[in-house]
């Protein structure tokens, strides 16, 4: 048995490596155009497939040679404004390639899907926290190309026997407590990534986009999940599948709310520099608070470890610190 990680030499993705590996019962391959990844986020002993999620020959050489039995598809385009102002490009990277690369998983005969879904499928949920029931309203390219993705999967796995976990993610955040990986593409919108940035001189300021929302201090409330708790629900789920557990679709979060100003001072405190906040309008398509209703996973066995926002900002702060010094090599 082993895992194929789509996307593993990304930030989600390499946790997910390194989740497999520590927990010691897998073999993990990875799969990558590194058109956002870097080979050095992976440890020496897993091997790297440089390629694309829709080459169906070399997906199904790839599963054939290591006899995968899951996998795990993380590989996708993430940034919102620019599905917005490339959504055919959206849809072509995230919807078409994962039906190209579900359809190679299918005529090779793997067993087990877990697919990164998005919290950006509920749209502007007004329930609060958001249960994984509610009907989808992606207002976005990218959400719509994720939740057609996980209709794909869900209408494949009916037809052709597979299971599946779909994980939608709220606010991702942190690093590898171990500092062995983190988030590295050089323009992330990421709050926490952004504030570190500037806490360490690295931008000018931070943008605040609206302060006059219903919430307690006015600013957007959001769920922030540690990355490597994440990652290990992947595992969770993977391990529920093939225990012969049942298909099912999950939110990914804490289902603890914290302001994008409360997220600010934590920033400022944990790194002790003080840096430029500037208070802007709202942007089109914020919903006021997005926080999940995380029972499900939950209740599958996954118990979260590294919950607090204090030590998701530190790692963060570490990771970007270290990722400054490789820069510089
Ligand atoms: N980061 C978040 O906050 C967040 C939130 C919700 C959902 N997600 C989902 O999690 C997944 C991983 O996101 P991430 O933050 O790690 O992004 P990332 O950009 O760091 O990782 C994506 C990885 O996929 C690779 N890739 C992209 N297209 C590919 C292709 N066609 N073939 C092979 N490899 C390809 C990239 O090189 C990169 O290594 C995505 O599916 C994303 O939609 C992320």
């Amino acid at each position: 048995m082993a895992v194929l990680v789509t996307g593993g030499a990304g930030y989600i993705g390499s946790h997910m490596v390194l989740a497999l590996l520590d927990a010691g019962h897998d073999r993990v391959v990875v799969l990558d155009d590194l058109s956002t990844g870097f080979d050095w986020a992976l440890p020496p002993e897993v091997e790297l497939v440089v390629g694309d999620v829709a080459d169906q020959a070399l997906v199904a050489e790839t599963i054939r040679r290591h006899g995968i039995d899951a996998l795990a598809h993380f590989a996708a385009r993430i940034v919102v404004p620019d599905s917005v102002a490339d959504p055919l490009g959206y849809y072509f990277a995230n919807t078409v390639k994962t039906r190209a690369l579900i359809e190679t998983a299918v005529r090779e005969g793997v067993r087990h899907v877990i697919f990164s879904s998005t919290a950006a499928v509920y749209g502007e949920p007004d329930v609060v926290p958001v249960p994984e029931d509610l009907v989808a309203a992606p207002i976005n390219p990218y959400g719509r190309s994720k939740l057609m993705s996980e209709w794909m999967i869900a209408d494949a796995a009916k037809a052709h026997g597979f299971t599946y976990v779909i994980l939608r993610y709220f606010n991702v955040a942190g690093a590898d407590p171990r500092g062995r990986t983190g988030q590295s593409t050089p323009n992330a919108t990421h709050l926490i990534k952004v504030a570190t940035q500037a806490a360490l001189g690295q931008r000018s300021h931070l943008d605040v986009y609206g302060t006059d929302y219903p919430t307690p201090d006015g600013s957007c409330l959001r769920d922030y999940i540690q990355v490597s708790d994440l990652a290990d629900a992947h595992r969770v789920a993977l391990d529920h599948l093939r225990n012969g557990g049942e298909s099912l679709t999950m939110n990914c979060g804490y289902g603890q709310g914290y302001s994008v100003l409360e997220v600010i001072d934590v920033v400022k405190r944990v790194s002790g520099r003080d840096f430029e906040v500037r208070l802007c309008p709202r942007r089109p398509g914020d919903p006021a608070r997005i926080v999940a209703q995380a029972d499900r996973i939950r209740n599958l066995g996954w118990t979260p470890r590294h919950a607090d926002l204090d030590g998701i900002v530190a790692q963060a702060l570490a990771w970007e610190d270290a990722l400054t010094k490789r820069n510089r090599l």
